[in-house]
């Protein structure tokens, strides 16, 4: 979604701002534009577009002289995406320069009474509403510091926002809620950025904003007030990740390369977590008789992330015998869930960022439920309001189709369970031993999968003409192939679905005809021969089945599949982290074939900071 970057310093403004926006790219977009003041003045540059043409209109910066500046990549809510709708936005006397990640709930009601007092809008979006609102109130207190806090105080919804005053140069104002945005601590320069990557070329020391706070940005000092206005101190993290590992590396796509990363990303997330063969979770709070206490356990999560859950539900229930309810964030918020301070609620989220996700957890934290989560960035929203937080350490993901970000959080949501079983006592020493033996084998037998990729390219170069594709699975591996479906119809475009097998004969069996694509997931041993029935009716009434078994299911399926492939044999619990990958390969080389937009796919966004 937007992505957010600010810059003030002693450099030309405008070619660092490009360059940072090139780094949020990732985050999904359809317009960009940047807004640079120098000489009293603020001269912004916008198109609909790819932010190759705002370079383009701009000469790389060049027509934009100045050393402070805020830009912005827009992913259309309010407003189509067009050059007038995007950002920055300046005030109707052009003195004031804004750009805005999130919703303003109330704008109607504030752009008709700007409209009574006879301000013109440019544009359609919510966000102009806050550019005029400024103006408004920066005539009536001739204080820009003054006029923003009047405006937080009367715009409702979600936001970052990135100030500019064409009356205070070398000057940026940031404000922050329900939205991602940090600031950046240079040598002689200052940023905000709606991530990391965007800044950190520049500087490795951060401050994350947290909702309400207004930082006041120049090039040698960064201030940040809270609320109610005033001044307080931020604590500063250092970012420990490389630029190299936001950078394509020599790979045609990020996700190929984020794919190939797999087996190197679960070292890191399980080598640490490994001592004397016991799992042990850093800072861990979670106890025995906290367990025992609970009643039920909610795993809660959007997208891939709820797939993890998915997969995740199988494993505690089976392992810890208590009940696990997954549910959708976005769902989870508004369906008045039974919640207390015996319920034990785990949140997965990639970026920690995800506004639905965020929503439910305070949700529940209001409910008096305890908050374990599973992030990858470091620092991010959810992970500072969680009572417990364990991070995946996948290192920065950039294609929007999730990859490693899955895998490490499916690792690292059964190290849990396993860890979970052996407070509780509901497994036995030696299974348990067993278990966390075979985990640590999983690296290398992902870099088995990942050897077979041109296999999977062959099966890919077959398919990728269809129209429709069902992935059908029992147990693990229908909530496996949930998450095959979404990657294959994310990057490829191909409409497809995921069945659990037994549903089949309730409706989607109707679908099935002559060539329709089946991927026939049966990597679970102990329903293997129902699921040899699945691909035998599929197959009676025409589809093509592609199935995915283990090594030993191989010889089995080959007697009714069209394609055969295969993960290595391992404990039932880790055959989803194996399974998931050459259905990420697939989809991969599907849309390869396809010549799509595999890092960008069309209207998706890495990080989706609205509802
Ligand atoms: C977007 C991404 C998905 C991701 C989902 C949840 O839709 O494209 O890959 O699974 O958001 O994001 P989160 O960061 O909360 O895991």
């Amino acid at each position: 979604m937007c992505g957010i970057v600010g810059y003030v310093g002693k450099e030309q403004a405008a070619p660092i701002l490009l360059d940072g926006l090139s780094r949020l790219e990732y985050r999904g977009y359809d317009s960009a534009g940047v807004c640079v003041g120098g000489d009293g003045a603020l001269k912004v540059a916008k198109t609909k577009g790819r932010l190759s043409n705002l370079s383009e209109m701009t000469h790389g910066g060049g027509d934009l002289p100045g050393t402070f500046g805020i830009g912005h990549t827009r992913w259309a809510t309010h407003g189509e995406p067009n050059d007038v709708n995007s950002h920055p936005h300046l005030s109707q006397d052009g003195r004031i320069a804004l750009v805005h990640n999130g919703i303003i709930e109330n704008y109607m009601e504030i752009k008709e009474m700007l409209l009574e007092k006879g301000v013109q809008f440019a544009s359609e979006t919510d966000s102009e509403v806050v550019a005029q609102l400024l103006q408004y109130y920066y005539r009536k207190t001739s204080d820009i510091f003054q006029a923003v806090y009047k405006v937080l105080h009367r715009i409702e919804g979600a936001y970052a926002l990135g100030i500019l005053c064409a009356d205070k140069p070398d000057q940026i104002i940031a404000a922050r809620k329900d939205a991602p945005l940090l600031l950046g601590h240079g040598d002689g320069c200052a940023f905000i950025a709606s991530d990391a990557t965007a800044i950190i070329k520049h500087t490795r020391e951060v401050s994350y904003m947290e909702d309400g706070e207004v930082a006041l940005l120049t090039a040698d000092r960064i201030q940040v007030y809270n609320a109610l206005g005033d001044p307080i101190e931020k604590e500063r993290h250092v970012i420990d990740w490389e630029i190299s590992a936001a950078e394509k590396g020599g790979y045609e796509h990020f996700m190929f390369k984020e794919i190939m990363e797999e087996p190197e990303a679960l070292r890191r997330t399980i080598g640490p977590r490994i001592r004397d063969g016991r799992i042990e979770l850093e800072g861990f709070s979670v106890t025995a008789d906290t367990l025992r206490s609970m009643s039920r356990l909610y795993i809660v999560a959007c997208g891939s992330s709820y797939h993890v859950g998915m997969v995740g539900k199988y494993n505690i229930e089976k392992l810890l015998r208590i009940p696990v309810e997954v549910q959708l964030a976005s769902e989870f918020r508004y369906c008045d869930p039974i919640l207390d301070e015996k319920t034990l609620v785990i949140i997965i989220s990639q970026s920690g960022e995800t506004l639905d996700t965020m929503a439910a957890l305070r949700e529940a934290k209001a409910r008096g439920a305890r908050i374990l989560s599973i992030v990858n960035v470091v620092g991010s929203s959810i992970a500072r309001e969680s009572d417990d937080v364990l991070y995946t350490w996948a290192g920065p993901e950039i294609a929007v189709a999730t990859t490693k970000a899955y895998s490490t959080q499916l690792m690292l949501l059964d190290m849990i369970t396993l860890y979970f079983a052996d407070l509780l006592g509901t497994v036995d020493e030696k299974t348990y031993r067993k278990l966390v033996t075979e985990l640590q084998t999983i690296p290398d037998k992902l870099e088995k999968v990942l050897a077979q990729k041109e296999k999977i390219q062959y099966f890919a170069s077959q398919y990728f003409n269809h129209d429709s594709v069902f992935f059908i699975g029992r147990n693990l591996d229908f909530a496996l192939g949930l998450e095959g479906s979404l990657k294959l119809k994310e990057i490829s475009y191909i409409h497809s679905e995921a069945y659990a097998s037994g549903e089949l004969k309730h409706g989607t069996i109707s679908l099935i005809e002559d060539g329709t694509l089946v991927v026939a997931l049966s990597t679970y041993g102990p329903l293997l021969d129902k699921a040899m029935s699945n691909v035998v009716e599929v197959r009676a009434r025409g589809a093509d089945v592609l199935a995915l078994t283990t090594e030993s299911g191989e010889e089995a399926l080959a007697k009714n599949a069209t394609g055969v492939l295969t993960v290595p044999d391992t404990a039932e619990m880790f055959l989803p982290s194996l399974g998931v990958v050459p259905l990420q390969l697939f989809a991969y080389y599907v849309a390869l074939q396809k010549g799509c937009d595999i890092d960008k796919p069309r209207n998706l966004a890495k990080s989706v900071t609205v509802e």
